[in-house]
Parts: structure tokens; C-alpha cells; sequence
């Protein structure tokens, strides 16, 4: 007996240690012409649930999603092929390739975007951001650009393309507190202008365009004016050409603390 489980201790751990193969993906996954697929897919007959950006409604949300409870890429092809019998989310009538082009595109709506395949031409990016566009007069990359808007450094590893291009074209959309703009006009007339970094009942933390931060006591002021809406400009969509907004897009996509996996 002693001999027998002696034996089937090493075999245990030996089965636990193996790593599960890695599972051949599905082509579609992170190819940018199944994504578009798959959004018109997603438009045409899951939006009315899930929202047409994913953003959630009568079905959950489906992006920005940090936890799938366990839904791989096959899983999720399953759920979206058979629906969830007895609850609200019907089974599809389409081939599996399109199925297929379905799970492209809610992965891309989730994963970031330094881990998808984005299209353009990322120097032409680099060049529009510095240069032309105007980015780096609010933004930051690896401690060189402005100071009003956030810090882009690791933004392909924190957001997904989908997600960088709506910042980029609506901004309003869900804009941060932090950045608003505020001017802050002291009894004797002075203004201190800049954004708004923090704030209590007695004092005003605000930073200058040119990155110096004034602390202001509320005391001696005569008015806050705090503006509502996000300072990035909001006409980006019909500024950039569809060509330039891409190649923003593959030059954001990149930018990330942690170095690119080497492409095999
Ligand atoms: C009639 C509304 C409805 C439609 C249409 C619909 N869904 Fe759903 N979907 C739901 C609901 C409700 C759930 C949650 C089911 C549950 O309770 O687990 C769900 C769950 C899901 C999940 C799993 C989410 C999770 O948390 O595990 C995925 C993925 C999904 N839907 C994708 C799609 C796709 C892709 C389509 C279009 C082909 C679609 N759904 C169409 C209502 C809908
Ligand atoms: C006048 C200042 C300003 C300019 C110019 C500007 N932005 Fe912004 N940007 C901001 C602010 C402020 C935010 C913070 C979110 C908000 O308030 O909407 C932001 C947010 C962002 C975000 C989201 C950041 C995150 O952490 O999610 C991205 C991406 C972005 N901007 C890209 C750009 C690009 C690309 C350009 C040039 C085409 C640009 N911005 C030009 C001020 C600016």
C-alpha cells in the first residue's frame, strides 16, 4: 500500500504541473477586417441588449470587462451559438465563421490595444501627435509634452483601441474630474488659471499649463469658475482624416511601460 500511493504522489503532481496547451486561436481573433465584421454583426443583433458599443442595457455589459467569469474565446463562441436557456440572451441562427467574427469583436473591446492587431501607419501617428494635431500641448509620453490632460505613457496597455479612438472623438463621453479647467480670481483681482488637481474646504491645488502646482486658500477668492466640460477639443473627428485618426490610434496603441512581446 505505502509503495502504491508513494507511487501516485509524483503522478499527481506531475498531471497538475503540465501546463494546459496553449489553444490555437481562432484567426479571426485580432484580425481588424473580422472585428469590423463582427461589429456590423453586433450592431445589427446584439446592440439592442448589450449596447451598441458594448456599453451594456437589457444584456450586460461587455467591455471593459476585467473578469469573464471563465469565458475563453471557444466559451464565449458557445454562449453567443446556443444563448443562455433561461435567462434573456437568445441562441444565433449564424454560420460559425460569423460567430467567430462576433467573439473578434467583443474580445477587441476589451482587450488592450498594444495586444491587437491595429492598422495604420504609427511615425505618421508620432508625428501628428508632436506636431499637426496638437496632443502634446495637453499630453505627456515618457516625460516629454504638456501637463493639462493625462499622461499617455501606458495608454495601448491600459486601454482598448475601441476605447482610444472614442476618447479621441468624443471626449466628453466619460472625461475625468481631475483635468477640468478652473480659474480661480483672487480679491485682489489676480487669476491663477490651470486644472483643477485637487480641492478641500479650504484650499485649491491647481496646475499651470506650464506644470507648476498653486496651492490656493478659498479665503482669499473672490470666484471659482470650474468648467463643466472635458478642456480636450471635441472637433478631433472632423479634424483628423480618417487616414490620420487611424495612424494616431496605431501610435497610441503602442505606447506602453511594458516592452512589446517579440513578433515570432
Ligand atoms: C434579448 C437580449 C439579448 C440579445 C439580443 C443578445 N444578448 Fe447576449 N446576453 C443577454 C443576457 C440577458 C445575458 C446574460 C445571461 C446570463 O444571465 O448569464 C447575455 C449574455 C451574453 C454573453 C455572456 C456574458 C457573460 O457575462 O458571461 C455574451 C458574450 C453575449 N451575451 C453576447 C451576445 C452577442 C454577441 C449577441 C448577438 C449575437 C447577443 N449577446 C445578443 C441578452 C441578449
Ligand atoms: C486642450 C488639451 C488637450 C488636447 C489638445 C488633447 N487632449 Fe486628450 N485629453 C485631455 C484631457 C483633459 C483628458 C482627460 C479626460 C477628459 O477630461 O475628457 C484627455 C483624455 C485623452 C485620452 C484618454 C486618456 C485615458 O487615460 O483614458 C486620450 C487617449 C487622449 N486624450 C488623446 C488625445 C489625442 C490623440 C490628442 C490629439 C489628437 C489629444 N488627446 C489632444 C486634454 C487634451
Amino acid at each position: 500500500m505505502r509503495r502504491y500511493a508513494f507511487l501516485i504522489i509524483p503522478l499527481c503532481v506531475g498531471t497538475l504541473t503540465a501546463a494546459e496547451p496553449e489553444k490555437a486561436k481562432n484567426p479571426a481573433i485580432g484580425n481588424p477586417e473580422a472585428i469590423e465584421a463582427g461589429k456590423k454583426l453586433f450592431g445589427a443583433g446584439c446592440a439592442g441588449c448589450h449596447g451598441s458599443a458594448g456599453e451594456g442595457g437589457r444584456g450586460p455589459k461587455l467591455r471593459n470587462r476585467a473578469v469573464w467569469h471563465s469565458l475563453d474565446d471557444e466559451g464565449m463562441f458557445k454562449t453567443i451559438q446556443k444563448g443562455v436557456p433561461g435567462a434573456d440572451m437568445p441562441a444565433s441562427t449564424q454560420p460559425d465563421e460569423k460567430i467567430w467574427q462576433l467573439v473578434a469583436f467583443v474580445r477587441s473591446i476589451n482587450a488592450p490595444a498594444m495586444e491587437q492587431n491595429v492598422p495604420g501607419a504609427p511615425a505618421a501617428g508620432e508625428s501628428l501627435f508632436w506636431g499637426k494635431a496638437g496632443c502634446s500641448n495637453c499630453h505627456a509620453i515618457r516625460g516629454k509634452g504638456g501637463v493639462l490632460g493625462p499622461d499617455l505613457s501606458n495608454i495601448g496597455a491600459l486601454r482598448p483601441m475601441e476605447q482610444i479612438r472614442e476618447d479621441i472623438v468624443s471626449p466628453n463621453a466619460d472625461g475625468f474630474e481631475a483635468y477640468r479647467r478652473v480659474t480661480a480670481t483672487g480679491r485682489d483681482g489676480r487669476k491663477v488659471e490651470g486644472v483643477l488637481r485637487n480641492r478641500t474646504n479650504y484650499s485649491l491645488q491647481i496646475q499651470d499649463i506650464k506644470g507648476n502646482i498653486h496651492l490656493v486658500s478659498t479665503a482669499g477668492l473672490r470666484e471659482i469658475a470650474l468648467e463643466k466640460a472635458s478642456p480636450m477639443p471635441k472637433d478631433y473627428a472632423s479634424r483628423l482624416s480618417k487616414d490620420e485618426l487611424r495612424d494616431m490610434i496605431a501610435f497610441l496603441a503602442r505606447q506602453s511601460m511594458r516592452p512589446p512581446e517579440e513578433k515570432k
